[in-house]
């Protein structure tokens, strides 16, 4: 008898797709996006929604799925970082089990922040080994980023996003009127990740940002120039995950602001925003490429005015070298083995460093700290 050597290979491909559409007005009783996908009729859906949402909105939601004679289930959750939890997750998917939906045209819904979009988005991917969702991003920083890609999470361990999927939505439904509501604190915690686009990939929307940047903010982004950075924004954004949907390539541009704010987000949870420690992150990325010469000192000034410009304070307290360090550590776990730190080195463009040194992030982190909150054009002229 010979010893044959039996192989079998498994090959599938699935392709992605989905929409990432403006629809205002989404409860309004004659607008079809919510239930645009799966079935209508003796129709059921499973419904999260953020509680500082619901306070304004539950009412209008229920009449919504009341007048398509379809049966909703609302779950109501709260936001915020120290809810991203093994817990949350769990209660979540209790509530799913005893409301039943089917396994492919009753989508699950979720309306709310980048935190309840990630547990949600995360619960879907596990359920049944995966139920659709469609997601509703109610916060800035929903709306420009934690919504429209296909990466859901809950922290664990005392690591940010340490378990989750890619799981992509059926569709994200944007309607910038919620951003109304959304208090300046969180405005700006969206607009960090704006800034971070801007600086690493879009020198266009880096001027629109320094023109029309503080008008938008005030306007809670209902302004036309708010209008068009949002799209702008998420066009970019777009374009960066599209081309690298599960992260084959490690090196990716949006990591930009997330190298050493991972640890510091964690230890300063919840007093330091996602956004916040990934405005710190920048500002030290910002030093760290200028002592390079990859940035001159006047593209330098022009990321610290904007920053000042749109009143946004840098929280120099909670930076701490080793932390950073250990944070850059961390990451290269993350990225395979390398640091593959996106380092601007013209406003609109990036290059990768892997060889980030500890002395770069302790001189940075002094410096800062020596500002405080001076902006840098007043610091440097002393
Ligand atoms: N999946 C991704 O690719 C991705 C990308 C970026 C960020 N994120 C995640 O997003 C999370 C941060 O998201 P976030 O900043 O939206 O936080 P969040 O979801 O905690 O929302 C912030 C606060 O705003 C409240 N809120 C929500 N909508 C509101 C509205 N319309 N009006 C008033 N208040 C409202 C929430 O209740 C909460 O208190 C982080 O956990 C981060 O890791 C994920």
């Amino acid at each position: 008898m010979t010893d044959n050597v039996v192989r079998w290979r498994v090959r599938c491909q699935r392709s992605v797709e989905y929409d990432v559409v403006n629809a205002p007005h989404l409860f309004h009783p004659q607008n079809p996006a919510l239930l645009s996908l799966g079935r209508v009729d003796n129709g059921r859906r499973f419904v999260v929604v953020d509680a500082n949402v619901a306070r304004d909105h539950a009412t209008e939601i229920q009449a919504y799925f009341a007048h398509h004679g379809v049966n909703a289930k609302i779950a109501i959750f709260p936001g915020g970082e120290e809810n991203k939890t093994l817990g949350m997750y769990l209660e979540i998917l209790h509530e799913l089990d005893v409301f039943p939906i089917h396994r492919r045209d009753e989508p699950i819904i979720v309306i709310g922040g980048g935190v309840l979009t990630d547990v949600v988005g995360f619960a879907a991917s596990n359920y049944r080994r995966g139920v659709p969702h469609i997601k509703v991003p109610t916060t800035l920083m929903g709306y420009v980023d934690a919504s429209v890609g296909i990466k859901s999470a809950i922290n664990f361990n005392g690591h940010k996003n340490r378990l989750g999927s890619f799981e992509p939505p059926r569709r994200v439904l944007l309607d910038r009127a919620f951003l109304k509501t959304l208090s300046r604190r969180h405005l700006l915690n969206g607009v960090c990740e704006i800034i971070k686009l801007a600086i690493i990939k879009d020198a266009e929307l880096f001027c629109a940002l320094e023109s029309a940047g503080t008008e938008s903010v005030a306007a809670h982004f209902q302004n036309p120039s708010g209008g068009e950075i949002l799209d702008c924004a998420i066009s970019g954004m777009l374009e960066e995950l599209q081309s690298n949907l599960f992260e084959d390539n490690l090196s990716r541009k949006v990591d930009f602001g997330h190298t050493f704010s991972h640890a510091l987000e964690s230890r300063h949870t919840p007093h330091l925003l996602h956004g916040e420690a990934v405005l710190l992150d920048i500002a030290v990325s910002i030093l760290i490429a200028r002592n390079r010469k990859l940035l001159s000192e006047q593209e330098t000034a022009r990321v610290f005015s904007l920053i000042d410009r749109l009143g946004m304070v840098l929280s120099t307290d909670s930076l701490d070298s080793n932390l950073l360090w250990q944070s850059l550590l961390e990451r290269i776990e993350h990225r395979n083995g390398l640091q593959r730190v996106p380092m601007p080195d013209a406003i609109g463009h990036c290059v990768f460093l892997n060889d980030i040194e500890r002395l770069e992030i302790e001189t940075s982190v002094r410096t800062l700290k020596e500002w405080g909150r001076v902006p840098y054009a007043a610091a440097t002229q002393r």
